[in-house]
């Protein structure tokens, strides 16, 4: 197997001096190509701040960041990560935050448009996403006229369109029911598995978690593997 993310030795303050909060306290995690990984934790542990930082949206303060070979953060050091982000990473909220005013399909295709594929191809592969999760008869509803399962479908497949190595969801189905929670994340799995893309995924959702590869538990801003 080949390593699509290592980060080492991950470091994140929030604030200073008496009231500093150390949200990532040495964190060091990697994680295989194609491995879907659940990270758990109490309120407060640094998990979305663990999320964030690995994908620069807020960078830590100090450690090292690999991303399938290339290190995009070392220390003082990090890439341009705008354009590599969106050709490597995908990312999954607990709100599905799609575009109103745009169809299910729509939705998938817009990352791909802003990489210039052509409306044909993106179409065809926003298609294929959608149907992977069951969406192929929603394709031209608007997100309000989806259920909220449906939504955070399209937001996976929105995530998965150009095809990421590393796939960030936090905590992707705390606003749905166990039933669709659960297909949420085995689709997820499959997902991850037939693309090669690796998934984290902050969860509470403690009723899923035989899908996972492995388990990873929060504390503290520190890691430890279950
Ligand atoms: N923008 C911020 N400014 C200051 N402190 C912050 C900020 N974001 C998070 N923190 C602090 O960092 C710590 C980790 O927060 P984080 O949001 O990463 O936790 P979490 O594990 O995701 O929790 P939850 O399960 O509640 O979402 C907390 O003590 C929090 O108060
Ligand atoms: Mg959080």
């Amino acid at each position: 197997m080949t390593q699509a993310l290592l980060a080492e030795n991950l470091r994140k303050k929030y604030g200073r001096g008496d009231t500093a909060v150390t949200a990532l306290d040495n964190v060091t995690i990697s994680m295989d190509t194609g491995e879907v990984v659940a990270l758990l934790g109490p309120s407060g542990a640094g998990k979305s701040t663990l999320l964030t930082a690995l994908g620069l949206i807020r960078p830590p303060d100090s450690g090292r960041i690999v991303i399938d070979g290339k290190v995009i953060f070392d220390n003082g050091y990090r890439t341009d990560i705008r354009a590599f982000r969106r050709a490597n990473l995908g990312f999954v909220f607990q709100k599905a935050n799609l575009l109103p005013f745009l169809t299910a399909r729509e939705n998938v295709q817009l990352p791909m448009e802003l990489d210039d594929v052509s409306n044909g191809k993106s179409r065809r592969r926003a298609m294929e996403l959608l149907a992977q999760f069951g969406m192929e008869d929603r394709q031209s509803f608007k997100p309000s006229e989806l259920s909220g399962g449906q939504q955070q479908r399209v937001a996976i497949a929105r995530a998965l369109a150009n095809s990421p190595k590393l796939l960030f969801a936090d905590e992707p189905t705390a606003a749905l029911d166990s039933v669709m929670g659960r297909k949420v994340m085995e689709m997820m799995k499959r997902v991850a598995h037939d693309f090669q893309t690796s998934v984290l995924v902050v969860t509470h959702d403690t009723r899923a978690l035989d899908v996972f590869d492995r388990i990873l538990h929060m504390e503290d801003g520190r890691i430890r593997e279950q």
